[in-house]
């Protein structure tokens, strides 16, 4: 049967980060993560068996994707092929409606859809846990795009993760307003950084120790719709986890001079009692979390600090899903 399917899957952002791998092989993360999905920026992957190609082909916005890209993805179609028990190589075509590989997650709703698409056109009937385990395969930050809103993917002490929804899109009604601080792809990338920061950081221990609590205070926070609670958390998060990559040797600086400069200003309109909450992932980026009301006038305040190219205002949104 040469069956195709295409998926959407939207990028999510940790609020409680994941920064470290337990397992390479496997990939499993060495901490939990609690995430919000994104409305607004998503992939979307189509995948077809197609027994006429000598590999697989893999179209990435249109152009063939680079050899690395291509090889990381046909590993990651093995291991659904041999749950399959197939062999056909599979074209793929996959479009981000925003840059890929900016710190923007990317592969987070990149794999997510990817599983999505592949799983259904390889003839596989997967539960949810079968595809959080095979995106986080893919990408650590994979799974939580399979949810929307708020997700949690936890260790479940087995060796294994467990994928949770705390709260749906709609439940609570959220912005992250989006400070684009560089072009162009990130200097390392975060498989190279974690291992990296794993490896040589002095701190590594500490921000293992303390990362259980991060995520219990998150959690508490989401059920309790306290933004306070969840914006203080997941800033202490994301510095402990820069920290971290900065300790690292070589070190790791994901910031540009606008990174700082955003931060500053989000931090003065905060003491001002305009309330929005820092996190960076693995580029220069900022993103604030905020209330609705909070959301514009952050945007214009971020807009006109030094460096900052673009703002976009996203709001939570929903799960992954097979569109055709
Ligand atoms: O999913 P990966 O392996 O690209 O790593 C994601 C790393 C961070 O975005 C910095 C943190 C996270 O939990 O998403």
């Amino acid at each position: 049967m040469n069956g195709s399917a295409e998926a959407v899957a939207r990028t999510n952002i940790a609020l409680v980060k994941y920064w470290g791998k337990a397992d390479t092989a496997r990939n499993l993360p060495a901490t939990g993560s609690l995430s919000l999905t994104l409305d607004g920026l998503w992939t979307r992957t189509r995948v077809a068996v197609d027994p006429d190609l000598d590999g697989d082909a893999v179209l990435l916005d249109g152009r063939p994707a680079p050899a690395a890209v291509r090889q990381r993805t046909s590993g990651f179609l093995d291991l659904l092929r041999r749950a399959a028990g197939r062999r056909d190589p599979l074209r793929i075509e996959s479009r981000n409606n925003f840059p890929t590989a900016a710190g923007l997650a990317s592969s987070a709703s990149g794999f997510a859809a990817l599983t999505l698409a592949a799983a259904r056109a390889l003839g596989i009937e997967a539960d949810p846990s079968e595809l959080a385990d095979w995106a986080r395969c893919g990408s650590g930050s994979a799974p939580r795009s399979l949810l929307g809103g708020f997700a949690e993917l936890a260790l479940d002490g087995r060796g294994g993760c467990r994928l949770e929804q705390l709260a749906a899109a709609e439940d609570w009604d959220l912005r992250l307003v989006v400070a684009l601080c560089d072009s162009g792809p990130k200097a390392v990338g975060s498989t190279t950084g974690m291992e990296r920061s794993r490896r040589t950081s002095p701190y590594y221990t500490g921000w293992l120790d303390s990362h259980p609590a991060d995520l219990d205070r998150a959690r508490s926070a989401v059920a309790e719709r306290d933004l306070d609670a969840l914006g203080r958390v997941a800033e202490a998060s994301c510095f402990k986890m820069h920290a971290l990559a900065m300790s690292a040797e070589p070190p790791l600086i994901y910031f540009q001079p606008a990174t700082l400069a955003a931060v500053r200003r989000v931090w003065q309109l905060r003491a001002e009692g305009l309330a929005g909450y820092v996190t960076i992932d693995a580029g220069p980026h900022v993103k604030v979390l905020c209330a609705p009301a909070a959301a514009e006038p952050l945007a214009e305040a971020l807009g006109a600090v030094a460096g900052v190219q673009r703002v976009l205002v996203e709001q939570p949104g929903a799960a992954a899903e097979v569109v055709s």
